[in-house]
């Protein structure tokens, strides 16, 4: 009983903290939204992705690393730029030619000096910032975290990016005073964010033709985003598939050896 009345205690408090801390950083719930890639055996949508990487390399990459990235992931299995005519992506001229536009530090070179070449597409993409202090010291204060897990890293995943990319431009509620270099963003807990609104409809020209609203872009670059937290995704989907569809043979073929063994039984 005593047992019974501290474990009852114990959750009532851990309950009351949970309160206690969405009421300090309020926020509006995402809005719902279906991703190519929600549901079980669903895919990521290759155009959607590429357009996406589009928008974080014209826009994001401005102010955000994507760390545990490299170029060549580009065209690997899954990946928005693959081509299985380069089953090995260092060599699929797509992702070379993207590779080739970043700048990338290297060395030492045989006097000791680091020297700076076009990148290739084993290297890692580059970050805007050499470190954490320049970041911070380039954003008020804020630093833009690493976007490459960002998906997996909050809590409502791709609907919040989603969300949180079209979610400036509302009036704050009364009371709220919202600061020198601070936005308003009610998907952002707190509501109070120190990155600016970054779309408008028609800021960019998509070379497929789709029109660039702002709901179009953050879709895209949320794609894109969404296939960099887990590139292997869609991998692990075709092999449950493949491991349901053995299970599935393998039910049928000792079903009908059980009706064969008991066949010559008498009951
Ligand atoms: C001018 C710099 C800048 C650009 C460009 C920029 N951001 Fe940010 N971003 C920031 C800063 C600064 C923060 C940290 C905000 C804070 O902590 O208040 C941030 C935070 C974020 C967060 C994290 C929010 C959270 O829950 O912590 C996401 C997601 C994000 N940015 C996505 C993007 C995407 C997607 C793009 C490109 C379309 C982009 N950002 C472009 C500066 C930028």
């Amino acid at each position: 009983m005593r047992l019974i009345r501290t474990l009852f205690v114990a959750a009532t408090g851990a309950l009351a903290a949970v309160g206690l801390a969405s009421a300090a950083g309020e926020y509006r719930k995402p809005e719902d939204h279906r991703f190519s890639f929600d549901g079980p055996f669903s895919t990521f949508d290759r155009g959607a992705v590429q357009r996406g990487f589009y928008v974080f390399n014209q826009v994001c990459a401005a102010c955000h690393s994507l760390e545990h990235l490299a170029i060549r992931h580009l065209g690997q299995p899954g990946g928005p730029f693959h081509d299985p005519a380069y089953p090995n992506p260092n060599d699929n001229p797509v992702v070379r030619a993207i590779a080739a536009e970043y700048i990338v530090e290297d060395g030492p070179d045989e006097y000791g000096d680091m020297f700076e070449r076009p990148g290739r597409p084993a290297d890692r993409f580059p970050s805007p910032y050499a470190n954490e202090a320049q970041g911070r010291a380039a954003n008020n204060g804020a630093y833009p975290p690493d976007l490459s897990i960002i998906t997996r890293a909050r809590h409502y995943g791709a609907p919040y990016i989603r969300s949180l990319m079209m979610g400036y431009g509302e009036e704050p509620p009364e009371g709220v005073t919202v600061g020198a270099g601070l936005y308003y963003n009610p998907y952002f807990p707190g509501g109070l964010i120190a990155m600016p609104p970054q779309f408008e409809d028609g800021l960019l020209t998509y070379n497929d033709g789709t029109e660039a609203t702002v709901e179009q872009m953050a879709n895209d670059v949320t794609e894109f985003l969404a296939w960099a937290s887990d590139p292997h995704m869609e991998q692990r989907k075709r092999l449950g598939l493949m491991v349901l569809a053995y299970l599935v043979i393998l039910c049928g073929l000792l079903f009908f050896t059980y009706r064969q063994i008991w066949s010559k039984v008498k009951h």
